[in-house]
């Protein structure tokens, strides 16, 4: 008899499987028991009958309890209404009866939930969001391998800031101060000039003081970088990434959104061309729709909502003030108050989920940016030395996965999006 996952039943009608998984829900009417298994690979229901079960299964039936592990033995069916297959349970064992499961039917408040994260993982909704991360994760390396990028790994631990000194995380090391890294970006830039075009993936930290629905103390970012990439093929790069992403979901996940009751129209719109507005623009939008946003302010997350609630695709905004962007953001050579950056916002009110842009890549240029936002020189001369040996136009662009799994599962809080949420107020579990 095969050991089997239930994401198997299909390819083994008519046959007896083995099972090894948990019981997520159950029910009995007279000398039948109906469990709901999970395995991690998937849900199918199992019957326990007397007619075609061992004695000891059904002894093991009345001792069952939400979450108990089980191994059970049966022969795969059709279910009888449904577009599923089920179990007819020959033999079951009990591996540990699972003490009083605490997340039951009844409602339960935000703040239960993430206490007992360890647990609240495993119910259906939290289940079909992790694989649809995973499925953005594996999407973003294909795609970006694909399209010449390779991967290449920053440093958490640093001894400067990347996108600006009002949230970072200072720790003590060695009686040095160093601060965990808020992105990887001008660590990959120095990559460019050895591989052309680069990516990283892994953890950010960012000591938001702010509550809201898009901000984590830990993210995970995906900055990408490259070498003879200007303004325009950026936005191309991003814009494809993104199609590619949301449609390897549509393809591969349509039983998780339908779980998570994702409607799915507006993704399954997401082709290239994106909509593009300047800043300008985005801000006289903004003003018809009655926000105060004055005409050189950065977009709070209020104004991305408002803005992007009266969209079905993706939105960049692009050329934003200077004065509201980061060091490196390289200057419009047509307008030198502002930068030829973009924010990529998604629709439906989610907001920003990718921060890119052109880099400064003149010495003299960068070093002046530096002086004028009194940023210490020392710490960042490797990164002016860029500009000194073989400097090139260059751009990039990271993105928040949380903002991104968010959005494409359509989840009111990013807290869902990541296994085990840092926010302001929690650290646990
Ligand atoms: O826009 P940001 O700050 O850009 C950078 O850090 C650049 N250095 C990236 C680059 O050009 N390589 O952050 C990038 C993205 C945002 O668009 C957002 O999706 C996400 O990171 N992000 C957060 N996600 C969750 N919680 C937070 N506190 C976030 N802050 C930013
Ligand atoms: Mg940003």
């Amino acid at each position: 008899m095969d050991t089997i996952y239930l994401s198997q039943l299909k390819d083994f009608e008519g046959k007896e499987v083995l099972i090894n998984g948990w019981i997520a829900n159950f029910r009995s009417s007279g000398k039948i028991w109906f469990l709901e298994l999970r395995d991690g690979s998937g849900f199918a229901q199992a019957v326990v009958n007397e007619a075609h079960a061992a004695p000891e299964a059904i002894a093991a039936c009345v001792q069952l309890t939400l979450e108990s592990s089980v191994k059970l033995s049966g022969v795969v069916a059709k279910h009888p209404k449904k577009e599923e297959y089920e179990l007819k349970v020959t033999s079951l064992q009990l591996i540990q009866r699972a003490e009083e499961y605490p997340i039951g039917k009844k409602e339960h408040g935000p703040d239960f939930l993430l206490d007992n994260r360890h647990l609240w993982l495993r119910s259906s909704k939290q289940w079909a969001i992790q694989r649809v991360r995973n499925t953005i994760i594996n999407a973003t390396y294909e795609y970006l391998n694909r399209d010449g990028f390779i991967k290449i790994d920053s440093p958490i631990l640093t001894p400067t800031s990347c996108e600006g000194t009002t949230e970072l995380f200072q720790i003590d090391y060695f009686g040095e101060p160093a601060f965990l890294a808020q992105s990887g970006q001008l660590y990959i830039e120095a990559a460019i000039f050895a591989h052309g075009r680069v990516f990283d993936f892994g953890p950010v930290f960012r000591a938001e003081k702010s509550k809201t629905r898009r901000h984590l103390t830990e993210f995970w970012m995906m900055d990408a970088e490259a070498a003879f990439v200007e303004h325009e093929e950026n936005l191309k790069i991003q814009e494809n990434l993104i199609t590619y992403i949301v449609h390897s979901v549509l393809e591969k996940n349509q039983f998780e959104l339908k779980m998570l009751e994702r409607n799915t129209t507006i993704l399954e719109r997401c082709h290239p061309p994106f909509y593009h507005l300047t800043h300008a623009e985005a801000v006289t939008k903004l003003r018809e729709r009655g926000s105060d946003i004055g005409d050189m302010d950065d977009l709070g997350a209020d104004d991305e909502t408002l803005l992007t609630e009266l969209y079905d695709k993706p939105i960049f905004v692009e050329k934003y003030p200077a004065a509201v962007k980061a060091f490196y953001m390289k200057r419009d050579p047509s307008d030198p108050t502002r930068v030829l950056n973009a924010d990529l916002l998604a629709p439906e009110g989610y907001g920003e989920i990718i921060g890119g842009s052109q880099r400064e890549d003149d010495y003299a240029t960068l070093l002046a940016r530096m002086q004028e936002q009194k940023l210490p020189i020392e710490p960042f001369q490797w990164y002016l030395d860029l500009r000194k040996f073989g400097s090139v136009p260059h751009s990039g662009f990271g993105y928040g996965l949380e903002r991104i799994v968010t959005w494409i599962c359509g989840l009111k809080h990013v807290r869902e999006s990541i296994p085990f949420p840092r926010l302001i107020n929690r650290l646990r579990p």
